[in-house]
């Protein structure tokens, strides 16, 4: 790998990948991973899904790109599919290609509605690579540590004088850009009165909120979205990663209200992938594979029972802070400083074949397995996992 720039901070794990096939990595030398991380939390239907494969090359033979001065109807069609999944009426997506790229058109987007630069995110949030998703400015963000929220005991309700809610300047903001359940990647799900509160408080100011579905959306989180846990309804939802199933498509959808003001105000956003066929149709046959094999529930079942055995399994040590998820979207965290137990577990758990993710800078583990990954499956790791802990010494 001499000629490949390696600049995302991780190391190399699997030296030469050449298939990847179901919850499946096979390397050149003929070892066998199983994907407990579905690549880069992107493949729900497992790699190289047959169909998504049909799907892609039916689509190949038709039209790939057509530039994103004219339409298709293969294009619309696909919009009209999210907006119902997410509930929004009347409104109208758009389509690019990676996750940041969506969470970025989306805050671009409430800036110029709203006219404001400045938005709420919370602390830990990650939002995106690049742009203003990328950036934690001072000027371009108003950061919410809600720390203080993980422990407090108003579980119903918010107090009305809680500072973390009254200190917010909600009328110089545009609106508030809200992760809903990964938190930097660790899994964690802000409280239900919490963000219910912050939402109507933006709301009552004229600010828009934009979920930010990259990873807790299409199902991986036990339901269609993240944020379909509270009790409200965004004005923009960006959505990246396994709406593509390892093809690189994602979406921002937004209100008919919060379309209107852009076209009025002429918002403008070009690249050479917007609204791309392919990555549509791709879109679409994914959205059909869920509902087909009902894996949104399916997610939620075998993230409960994943979870219930990870807890048994490590009930035997005394170092698991939190073991933490819905559906199949779980963290394990482990107490103590630096990283030690974590990437125990992580190196022992690659060297006997399972790949889980590694949260850099913290003594965590992710497991995001392929939505129709089977219970054999998971067994399998549970047990080889159960016997690495018999083995581990403080
Ligand atoms: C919560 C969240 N948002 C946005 C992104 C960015 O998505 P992408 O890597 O496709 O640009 C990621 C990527 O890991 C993410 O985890």
């Amino acid at each position: 790998m001499e000629h490949i720039l390696w600049c995302t901070g991780h190391d190399l794990k699997i030296k030469s990948a050449n298939k990847a096939q179901g919850c499946f990595v096979y390397d050149q030398d003929g070892n066998c991973y199983l994907d407990l991380e579905s690549g880069v939390w992107v493949t729900p239907l497992g790699h190289s899904n047959p169909r998504v494969n049909q799907a892609i090359s039916d689509q190949v033979d038709k039209i790939i790109h057509c530039g994103y001065y004219n339409g298709s109807k293969i294009v619309d069609d696909a919009a009209r599919e999210l907006l119902k999944l997410t509930g929004i009426k009347n409104g109208k997506g758009v389509f690019l290609s990676s996750g940041s790229e969506a969470v970025e058109f989306g805050i671009k987007a409430i800036h110029k509605a709203t006219g404001k630069n400045k938005l709420l995110r919370l602390h830990d949030s990650f939002l995106g690579s690049y742009g203003a998703a990328g950036e934690r400015e001072k000027e371009a963000w108003h950061l919410l540590d809600w720390t203080d929220c993980q422990v407090c005991l108003e579980k119903e309700m918010c107090a009305l004088d809680c500072p973390v809610l009254e200190d917010i300047p909600y009328s110089e903001l545009g609106g508030f850009v809200f992760e809903p359940g990964s938190a930097g990647g660790l899994v964690k799900f802000p409280p239900h009165p919490f963000i219910d509160n912050l939402v109507s408080f933006f709301r009552k100011n004229g600010g828009l909120i934009l979920v930010n579905e990259v990873t807790t959306g299409i199902g991986r989180s036990g339901n269609w979205f993240g944020f379909q846990y509270y009790d409200f309804q965004p004005d923009l939802v960006a959505m990246g990663k396994g709406l593509g199933n390892g093809y690189p498509v994602s979406a921002t959808v937004m209100t008919g209200e919060v379309a209107k003001k852009l076209e009025e105000k002429s918002f403008y956003y070009q690249q050479s992938h917007q609204n791309d066929p392919l990555g549509c149709r791709v879109v679409l046959e994914v959205i059909d594979i869920i509902n087909e094999e009902n894996l949104v529930n399916r997610s939620w079942e075998k993230g409960e029972y994943l979870r219930e055995r990870l807890k048994d399994i490590f009930s035997r040590v005394d170092f698991v802070k939190e073991i933490r998820g819905r559906g199949l979207m779980i963290a394990l965290e482990f107490d103590g400083p630096g990283n030690r137990e974590a990437a125990y577990l992580h190196r022992e758990l690659f060297n006997k074949g399972f790949i889980v993710s590694l949260r850099p800078g913290h003594n965590a583990l992710r497991i995001d397995p392929p939505l129709n990954i089977e219970v054999k499956h998971l067994d399998s790791f549970l047990r080889e996992l159960d016997e690495i802990l018999e083995l581990y010494q403080d």
